[in-house]
């Protein structure tokens, strides 16, 4: 096991990079605790889960809503959670931003940690405090930003995770190269899917490396005043479309990937879409989308990034370098329309 501790501005998160699940049981006491699960990672992995009180819910975004906090709540009541309880989301983003969120409004805050069981929750949505629900097609319109305690990294869960879960994991980790790291994006280009899908040390390696991407941004600028916002490459019309169409979200925000690469031609003279395209395509991720132009602007206008008259649009100078950029809205309009 590594240990590696970030210091974020509201508090300390400690990761357990290559730990076994069963450390968790030196984490943190089991007779205080609570474990919330999905389906999916409960029927895989259920030899982990014997002995700890658990919760388990139905899995996929669409229970990523108020109704399954209210669940959740009530099955902390039943189970008398208090003050001293400690609760632990295990799971991908649906299960660690629905963990988060009770954890954040159950007695006005409990303490809690996560263990993410997908890629994408293993390199983006357990790290960095976001946490919500969706309601309606607006995607996590509510929640909070307060840190998990700690995050667990035990990969023996990924054995049992689809492709199609692997494929959207890597749409983030494609999108951490393009803004930040282009040296990794090089790395990307040299491989495929099923390399980091045999080889354990590569993984891990990509694993911590994205981790790290991702908690320097969030270490920098928790609060989503600079920085933290090139995180949302490619989210802007992703997001938007993602509810639409019944997207993945990795589909969703690689075709949003390739507008952003679009507009960025025209607004910053960036010349390398084709690279992004490629490598997005070698990861088994679409990129060209037939979608209503008109109904994805009308959603897109909700979204948490615009401030009045201006969308904050992330944008690429070049691979490794993303910038974010105010587009005023009827010019935005324009350039979705062209797309
Ligand atoms: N809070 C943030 O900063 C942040 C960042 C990015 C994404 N997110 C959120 O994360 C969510 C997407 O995360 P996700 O892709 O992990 O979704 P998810 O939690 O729905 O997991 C995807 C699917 O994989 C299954 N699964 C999870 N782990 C498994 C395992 N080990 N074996 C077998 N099946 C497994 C789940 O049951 C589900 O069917 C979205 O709601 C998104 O908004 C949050
Ligand atoms: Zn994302």
């Amino acid at each position: 096991m590594q240990t590696k501790s970030y210091q974020f501005s509201s508090a300390k998160v400690d990761y357990y990079f290559d730990a076994g699940f069963s450390y968790l049981t030196k984490r943190i006491d089991s007779a205080h605790a609570v474990l919330i699960t999905d389906e999916h990672v409960f029927q895989s992995h259920k030899k982990k889960f014997a002995g700890w009180n658990t919760i388990v819910l139905k899995p996929g975004e669409a229970y990523k809503v108020q109704a399954t906090v209210d669940t959740i709540i009530e099955q902390l009541i039943a189970l008398k959670a208090d003050r001293k309880t400690f609760l632990v989301g295990i799971g991908g983003g649906v299960i660690t931003d629905l963990t988060g969120y009770v954890a954040a409004v159950y007695m006005r805050g409990l303490r809690v940690g996560f263990v993410p069981t997908t890629i994408l929750a293993m390199v983006d949505a357990s790290i960095g405090g976001k946490n919500g629900i969706d309601v309606g097609v607006y995607k996590n319109l509510v929640g909070t930003i307060r840190q998990p305690e700690f995050l667990l990294y035990d990969y023996s869960f990924l054995k049992s995770l689809p492709k199609q879960e692997w494929i959207n994991g890597f749409a983030e980790i494609i999108k951490h190269s393009c803004i930040k790291d282009a040296a990794l994006f090089k790395e990307l280009e040299k491989h495929k899917l099923t390399h980091y899908q045999k080889n354990n040390t590569d993984l891990a390696k990509l694993i911590r490396r994205n981790a790290a991407i991702k908690s320097a941004v969030v270490e920098k600028d928790e609060f989503e005043k600079g920085d933290r916002r090139l995180l949302n490459f490619g989210h802007t019309l992703g997001h938007a479309i993602e509810n639409m169409y019944e997207l993945s979200h990795g589909q969703a925000i690689s075709i949003g990937m390739g507008a952003a690469c679009r507009i960025s031609e025209q607004l910053t003279g960036f010349r390398e879409t084709d690279r992004v395209v490629k490598v997005l395509e070698q990861y088994g991720l679409p990129v060209f989308a037939e979608f209503d132009r008109k109904k994805a602007f009308t959603v897109l206008k909700m979204d948490k990034k615009r401030e009045q008259a201006a969308m904050n649009y992330v944008l690429l100078q070049k691979i490794g370098k993303g910038t974010v950029q105010a587009i005023p809205m009827d010019q935005l309009q324009q350039l979705i329309n062209q797309l």
